[in-house]
C-alpha cells in the first residue's frame, strides 16, 4: 500500500543516515522481525551488510532453506550460514531440565555469533548492530536507544574483550501487523512474513527429555503434519500457535498392522490469544484434529498416540518447558 511504502522508504532512509558509510552485521533466527530488519537495512547499505543465520538444528522443517534460500532470493542480502547443530547437540546432550536447555542454547548461540563477527572484522571494522525491536518492546524497556555490549567469553579464545556496537533498530516505531505489512512490501517470502510465534530455543523446549537428533527428526516430521493440516483446514490466522510436543520419555502401548507397538506420544497445543501472557485452548475442528491425528501415527514410526492439550494460561503455559 501506499503509506506502508512510505513508511518502508522512511526506514530506509533513516538507516543510509545514521549508518552513513559503515558496515553492519545482523543475526537472523528465521522469525519475522529479524528479517524485516535485515531487509530494510539491506535496502539502505546494500553489501555493507552481512547477515549471520545460526542453524542449531532445533529449526522446524523447511525454515533453515527458508531464510537459506528464500529470504536470500528475495533480498539479495549477504549472508553467512554456519551449521553448528553438532555443537549444539553436544552441549544440550543428557541435558533434561528446561531452564538449563535454555541457559545452553542462548550460550553457545552467543559464542557462534562472535567467532561468525571475528571473522568478519578480519574485512575491516563493524560499528553497527542490526536488531528487530518492536515498538511495544520499547515501551516494556522504558524507551531508550543504546549500545550493545555483547561479551566475550574467555574460554573461547582470541576475542576482542568486549565489542560495542551501535543498534539499528529500523522498527522501533512499529507494531507486529506493521512489521507484517513491511516485509510484505520488501517482498519477503510469506511464509516467513507470516509466521506464528515460535520459541528462539526452538524445537530443544519441545522435547521433554534429552534432546537428540533422531528425537527432533521425529518432532519435525509431527510438526510439519499438523502444520499442514491447520494450514489447509485455513485455521492459521485464528490460532495464535500450536506448539506439537514429543514426550521423548513416555511410552504407551499400541496396535498397528498385525503387530504391537510400543511408541511415544506427541501432544498438541493449539492456543488462540491475544498477546501471549494468557491464552486459551483452541476449539479446533475435530475432523482436523482426526486427520492430524491418523497422519502422524501413520507417517511418523515410533509415534503411535496423539492428545490434545486442553489447559488455558493460566494455569498452564504455552510451550511445555
Ligand atoms: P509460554 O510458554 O511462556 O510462552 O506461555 C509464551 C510465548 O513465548 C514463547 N516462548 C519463547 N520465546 N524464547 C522465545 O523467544 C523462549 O525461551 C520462549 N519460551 C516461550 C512461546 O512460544 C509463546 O509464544
Amino acid at each position: 500500500s501506499w503509506t506502508m511504502l512510505n513508511i518502508v522508504e522512511d526506514a530506509v532512509a533513516a538507516v543510509r543516515d545514521q549508518i552513513g558509510e559503515g558496515r553492519a552485521i545482523c543475526a537472523l533466527s528465521g522469525g519475522v522481525d529479524s528479517a524485516v530488519a535485515a531487509a530494510v537495512v539491506q535496502r539502505a547499505i546494500g553489501d555493507r551488510l552481512t547477515c549471520v543465520f545460526v542453524d542449531h538444528g532445533l529449526l522446524r522443517k523447511g525454515e533453515a532453506e527458508q531464510v537459506e534460500r528464500d529470504f536470500v532470493d528475495a533480498t539479495g542480502v549477504k549472508l553467512r550460514v554456519v551449521d553448528a547443530s553438532e555443537r549444539f547437540l553436544k552441549a544440550l546432550a543428557g541435558v533434561t531440565d528446561p531452564e538449563e536447555k535454555r541457559k545452553i542454547i542462548g550460550r553457545e548461540f552467543i559464542r557462534v555469533f562472535e567467532d561468525e563477527q571475528r571473522a568478519i572484522l578480519a574485512d575491516g571494522p563493524v560499528d553497527f548492530l542490526v536488531q528487530g525491536t518492536l515498538y511495544p518492546d520499547v515501551v516494556e524497556s522504558g524507551g531508550g536507544t543504546g549500545t550493545a555490549n555483547i561479551k566475550s567469553h574467555h574460554n573461547v579464545g582470541g576475542l576482542p574483550e568486549d565489542l560495542q556496537f551501535q543498534l539499528v533498530e529500523p522498527l522501533r516505531t512499529l507494531f507486529k501487523d506493521e512489521v507484517r505489512r513491511a516485509g510484505e512490501e520488501l517482498g519477503l517470502p510469506p511464509a516467513m512474513v507470516w509466521r506464528q510465534p515460535f520459541p528462539g530455543p526452538g524445537l530443544g523446549i519441545r522435547i521433554i527429555g534429552e534432546v537428540t537428533r533422531e528425537r527432533l527428526d521425529l518432532l519435525r516430521e509431527a510438526d510439519a503434519i499438523a502444520r499442514e493440516e491447520l494450514t489447509r483446514a485455513g485455521l492459521d490466522r485464528d490460532i495464535w500457535q500450536c506448539p506439537v510436543v514429543l514426550l521423548a520419555d513416555v511410552r504407551s502401548v499400541g496396535v498397528q498392522g498385525d503387530g504391537r507397538t510400543y511408541g511415544h506420544p506427541v501432544v498438541l497445543r493449539p492456543v488462540t490469544s491475544e498477546d501471549a501472557m494468557t491464552a486459551d485452548w483452541a476449539r479446533v475442528p475435530y475432523d482436523v484434529l482426526s486427520r492430524i491425528s491418523t497422519r502422524i501415527t501413520n507417517e511418523v514410526r515410533e509415534v503411535n498416540r496423539v492428545v490434545v492439550d486442553v489447559t488455558s494460561k493460566p494455569p498452564g503455559t504455552i510451550e511445555w518447558e
